[in-house]
C-alpha cells in the first residue's frame, strides 16, 4: 500500500511524501524531493512501531538539508579529491563544496532534485520508482544521465534500495543513500551503545580533509575492527590516528567479498538491522558534526545521534585513485542494490 501526503512547496513544486506499508505495519516514507527517506517505522520487542532514521521537525529544513538526512546521493557519493577529474583526457572541475574537495555530487546534487514517481507495486512487494534526468555538464559531470531508484518493501520486513543509471557519454556514477540510523526508536538515546558488526578486514585511510589517500589500513588491533561486534562508543574517542582525523568514524570500509554484511543491534529496544549489499564498500559516518536544524519531536541535534552506512564504491582520492570504480562508460548500465532487513531479538 502506498499513501501520498503533500508536505510542502519548494522551487515551485509540491513536496510529496509517499508511505509504503507492509502487512506487519512496517512502513517507509520517502519524499519526491531528493528521494529522501523521512521515516522507517519498525517494531521494538514489545511490538511498538517507532522511527529508526533521523528526521527534521520542519519540512523546510529538507530544502537545504545540510547533513543530507535520508537523501539519495549522486552523481558521486563522498569526496572527490580536489574536485578535479579527468575523463578521456579532459579535465572536469567539480564544485569544491567540501572545503578543498568536491562532495556528494556538488552544489545541487541528486538530493536537491525533484524525482518523478511511479507506483510499480505487485503482489510480492510495494515498490516506488523514482527517476530523474541529469543533463550533460550538470555540476560539470559529462553525459546525459538517466537515473532510476527503486524503494521496495516486502512482507519479510526487507527493504531494498536499487539504483540503475545509464549515460550517453563516459562519466562518473557512485550513488548511495544517506540515512542516519538510530535503533532506539524516535531517538530516545544516542547510538554509542548500539552494537555494530562489519565484515571488513580493511578500511581506506583518510586525510585531514576527509579525502581518501589511496592507502589501506588493516583493521586488526584498531578501533575499526568490527568483525566481532563492538559497541559503537567503545573506541570512538580513541587516539588511533585515523579515528582522530575523522573526529570519529568517517571512513570507507572495504567489505569482504564473500559476505558484504553490516549488522546494527540495539539491545534495549531489541531492534536489529541487517544490511547486505553488492557495493564494494561502506562509508560509515558516526555523525561527528551537527547542523542546527531541529530534529523531529523538537530535539536539538547532538553528535552521535545517528549513524550512516553509505554503501558505495570507494570514493576517488589522491591522484584519481579508485576512479575506475566510479567510471561508467557510455551506454553501459550502472546497477547496484542494498537490502535492509528489520528484525527483533527478545
Ligand atoms: C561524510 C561526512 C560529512 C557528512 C555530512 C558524510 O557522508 O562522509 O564527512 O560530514 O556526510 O555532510
Amino acid at each position: 500500500m502506498i499513501k501520498e501526503v503533500k508536505r510542502g512547496f519548494y522551487n515551485k513544486k509540491d513536496v510529496i511524501e509517499y508511505t509504503l506499508t507492509n502487512s506487519n505495519g512496517v512502513s517507509i516514507s520517502i519524499l519526491n524531493l531528493g528521494g529522501i527517506i523521512t521515516k522507517i517505522m519498525t517494531p521494538n520487542k514489545e511490538g511498538k512501531l517507532e522511527n529508526i532514521v533521523l528526521a527534521y521537525e520542519n519540512i523546510e529544513d529538507y530544502y537545504s538539508n545540510p547533513s543530507y538526512y535520508g537523501a539519495v546521493i549522486g552523481r558521486t557519493a563522498g569526496r572527490i579529491d580536489k574536485g578535479e577529474i579527468t575523463i578521456n583526457d579532459k579535465l572536469y572541475e567539480l564544485s569544491k563544496n567540501y572545503g578543498v574537495n568536491s562532495g556528494h555530487g556538488g552544489q545541487v546534487g541528486f538530493d536537491k532534485k525533484f524525482w518523478d514517481i511511479k507506483d510499480i507495486s505487485d503482489d510480492k512487494a510495494t515498490r516506488l520508482e523514482l527517476s530523474i534526468e541529469s543533463h550533460d555538464l550538470e555540476e560539470n559531470y559529462p553525459g546525459n544521465l538517466t537515473v532510476k531508484v527503486i524503494y521496495e518493501l516486502n512482507d519479510y520486513n526487507e527493504f531494498l534500495f536499487k539504483i540503475k543509471a545509464i549515460s550517453d557519454k563516459d562519466t562518473l556514477v557512485n550513488m548511495t543513500n544517506h540515512s542516519y540510523f538510530n535503533l532506539s526508536g524516535d531517538y530516545k538515546r544516542d547510538i554509542l551503545n548500539e552494537e555494530l558488526y562489519i565484515n571488513s578486514d580493511k578500511i581506506l585511510k583518510i586525510d585531514e580533509n576527509g579525502g581518501v589517500t589511496g592507502e589501506e589500513y588493516e583493521v586488526l588491533g584498531t578501533p575499526f575492527d568490527f568483525r566481532k561486534p563492538h559497541k559503537i562508543g567503545e573506541r570512538i574517542d580513541s587516539d588511533d590516528p585515523q579515528v582522530k582525523l575523522g573526529f570519529g568514524y568517517d571512513h570507507p570500509f572495504i567489505l569482504n567479498k564473500e559476505d558484504r554484511r553490516i549488522v546494527l543491534k540495539d539491545e534495549e529496544s531489541g531492534r536489529v538491522l541487517e544490511i547486505q549489499t553488492d557495493q564494494e564498500s561502506v562509508v560509515v559516518y558516526s555523525m561527528n558534526f551537527i547542523n542546527d536544524c531541529t530534529i523531529y519531536g523538537g530535539m536539538t541535534p547532538k553528535r552521535r545521534l545517528g549513524i550512516c552506512f553509505e554503501t558505495q564504491a570507494p570514493p576517488i582520492g589522491y591522484n584519481e585513485v579508485f576512479k575506475e570504480k566510479s567510471y561508467l562508460s557510455a551506454g553501459k548500465i550502472y546497477s547496484k542494490s542494498t537490502k535492509y532487513t528489520f528484525k527483533v531479538e527478545k
